[in-house]
């Protein structure tokens, strides 16, 4: 089995020295269609996203978890836009990732999104861990993945994660294979830095 990472380096070219979890971790668009994540690993995965940190410990990120081949896989693959739905429907496990901004009768909770988003920053350095890979996307029906799921009005579907391991390259489109070997860039870090006194 050749790996992309057997052929191309999509290892973080980092300024400064970083965990090396986080610097190999890469969004993949091509996974084996074949492969079952165990369930103990995706407990696991799951697990580092219920530990992320959150505002006043309000644990505002839920997660609908769907293993390919059941309905409920279908039922998020279905709403995926364009390319992604080429290419997710490989991946071993699709996750809606849903912000509940239930806070109090009167007030939406400001932070769901941003604390959904940590947790499932937190999922996917797990999954990298372990040996997975995660991509996120950000295009697909929010309303129809909602509706499917029978979400109520505060909860919004802010992303989708697929979550599975590499396929080999053989198997791999070539439009597939163009877009895991282009280059991983990032703005310089003095552009990200509104003020450094
Ligand atoms: C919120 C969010 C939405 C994204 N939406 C998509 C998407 O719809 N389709 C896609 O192929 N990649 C999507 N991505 C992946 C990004 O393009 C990718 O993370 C970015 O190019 C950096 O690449 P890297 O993760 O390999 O470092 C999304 C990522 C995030 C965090």
């Amino acid at each position: 089995m050749t790996l992309i990472t057997d052929t191309v380096n999509r290892s973080a070219d980092t300024d400064a020295p970083l965990l090396t979890t986080l610097a190999e971790r890469w969004s993949p668009r091509g996974y084996d269609a074949t492969a079952v994540i165990d369930e103990a690993t995706l407990t696991t995965v799951l697990e580092a996203a219920r530990w992320a940190p959150s505002a006043a410990n309000i644990q505002p990120a839920r997660f609908i978890v769907t293993r390919r081949g059941t309905d409920s896989f279908a039922k998020i693959h279905d709403q995926l836009a364009g390319f992604n739905k080429m290419w997710a429907d490989s991946a071993s496990v699709l996750i809606a990732n849903v912000a509940d901004a239930t806070m109090k009768p009167e007030q939406d909770n400001p932070w769901a999104s941003y604390d959904l988003g940590q947790a499932v920053a937190h999922l996917s350095v797990q999954a990298q861990h372990e040996g997975l890979h995660t991509h996120q996307m950000g295009g697909f029906d929010a309303a129809a993945i909602a509706e499917a799921f029978g979400l109520s009005d505060k909860q919004t579907v802010v992303s989708v994660t697929a979550l599975g391991t590499l396929a080999d390259v053989s198997s791999m489109s070539a439009e597939i294979l163009e877009r895991e070997s282009t280059p991983r860039t990032r703005k310089p870090l003095d552009e990200l830095l509104l003020a450094n006194d």
